[in-house]
């Protein structure tokens, strides 16, 4: 028999949101009457929007025709598109980012969780706590984790609460870090770093030769002003930060699969010997062997995100979603519950209430109001005491959901 990776073996349970699906089918096998609401995981419920539809029509046409037919594409992702990220998602912003720094991927999920592959073994990661599983993970399947202690903690791995105490914002690691994963908006808080304390993290970076692992996926959802949508925003950036960007959650992509992240030519590590080692062409070697490019169908269906037409109904999809936040969050507050995030983020990141853990208010709510949430300490050890709600829902559910919610806790 070959021998398996023992680092899988490591890992603490199986992955959160297939943990939280068994748990949910093996309620509705056991009450088939009860109309459960599903507000688990962060996945969309409305459609792509018109112009993306019109733009994946017109290139499978593009397929179906010898003269516009495409075989394999470029591997980082076709010009038009990174061009068009270029000048929308960065130019815009006063940023400057070359095409050839652009990665256009499956998701931000694999680029997230793959990146790790081109840094030593032995690097010591940071992670904000709670923290995005696949970060965590990824690290633990290669063996850069260490083991995890009786309180679910990996001890190679640097925790940064992030708690109400402190407003969810990660403090500096005080100790040497090699690799730092910071979500902004942040999933699961739903918090988000202003300006200044971003220049904290990039500047300390800078100091400690560290890299940051940033992953922007929700951007779109960001509302305040003082709040940079790109890292790269940040003066020094480009230097150690490598940026996450996503379609799933901005233009309904999630079952779609589109995203892409940004390696700037300057972001550097160092080999044995301290040479410094291009990041951007170990990222890109990476993906050459091990990706094929997104389809090219799917790229045109992301470019059309761009044009005025699909811009505003990518707009009318966030607003849609963030009036959900808002109805969770009035519902719960109005219920006595101490809520956060919801305001620049799709995630609601609710308190439980005093005696329930996050499991037993998973189970609660799942048993008494049919509703499903995530509970906080699937996120991580600083996650316990509290309960995720997504805003990524269908109107009339989160509506229906928030009103079971606040009738079994007036109970
Ligand atoms: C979540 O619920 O945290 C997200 O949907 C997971 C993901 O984007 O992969």
């Amino acid at each position: 028999m070959a021998r398996v990776n023992e680092h899988y073996l490591k890992l603490t349970a199986s992955y959160l949101f297939s943990e939280i699906a068994r748990r949910v089918k093996a309620f509705q096998a056991a009450h088939p009457g009860a109309k459960i609401i599903r507000l688990g995981i962060g996945d969309v419920t409305q459609p792509l929007p018109p112009a993306v539809i019109a733009a994946l029509h017109a290139a499978v046409d593009e397929m179906g025709r010898a003269a516009t037919f495409r075989g394999y594409g470029p591997e980082p992702g076709y010009e038009f598109l990174a061009e068009l990220i270029a000048r929308h998602d960065y130019a815009s912003r006063g940023v400057t980012v070359a095409t050839d720094e652009i990665f256009v991927s499956d998701g931000a999920k694999s680029d997230t969780g793959n990146i790790q592959e081109i840094f030593a073994a032995d690097c010591v990661i940071a992670l904000t706590d709670p923290v995005y599983p696949v970060y965590l993970d990824s690290n633990v399947m290669a063996g850069r984790a260490g083991d995890a202690g009786a309180d679910g903690r990996y001890d190679r791995v640097v925790y940064l609460p992030c708690v109400a105490e402190n407003g969810f914002e990660p403090p500096l690691p005080e100790r040497p870090v090699d690799l730092v994963y910071l979500c902004f908006p942040n999933n699961p808080t739903g918090a988000v770093l202003s300006r200044a304390a971003l220049r904290r993290w990039v500047d300390w970076a800078r100091e400690h030769g560290a890299v940051l692992l940033y992953d922007a996926a929700y951007e779109a959802y960001i509302r305040d002003t003082d709040v940079p949508h790109s890292i790269y925003e940040i003066e020094g950036a480009r230097a150690v930060a490598i940026e996450f960007r996503s379609f799933s959650k901005t233009a309904g992509f999630t079952g779609t699969r589109c995203a892409f992240t940004v390696v700037p030519r300057e972001v550097q590590g160092r080999d044995a010997a301290g040479a410094p080692v291009s990041l951007n062409a170990l990222w890109l070697r990476r993906q050459s062997t091990k990706f094929n490019g997104v389809p090219y169908v799917v790229q045109r269906g992301a470019a059309a995100v761009y044009t005025d037409e699909g811009q505003k109904q990518v707009r009318a999809l966030v607003d849609h979603y963030m009036d959900n936040a808002r109805v969770i969050r009035d519902g719960l507050e109005a219920a006595g519950l101490r809520v956060y995030g919801g305001r620049n983020a799709p995630y609601i990141w609710v308190k439980t209430p005093p005696g329930l853990s996050s499991w037993d208010f998973f189970d609660k709510l799942l048993g008494e109001a049919h509703v499903v949430g995530t509970p906080g300490a699937g996120f991580g050890p600083s996650g316990e005491g509290y309960f995720r709600l997504t805003a990524f829902g269908q109107r009339g559910e989160t509506q229906e959901a928030v009103e079971r919610i606040k009738r079994r806790l007036a109970l």
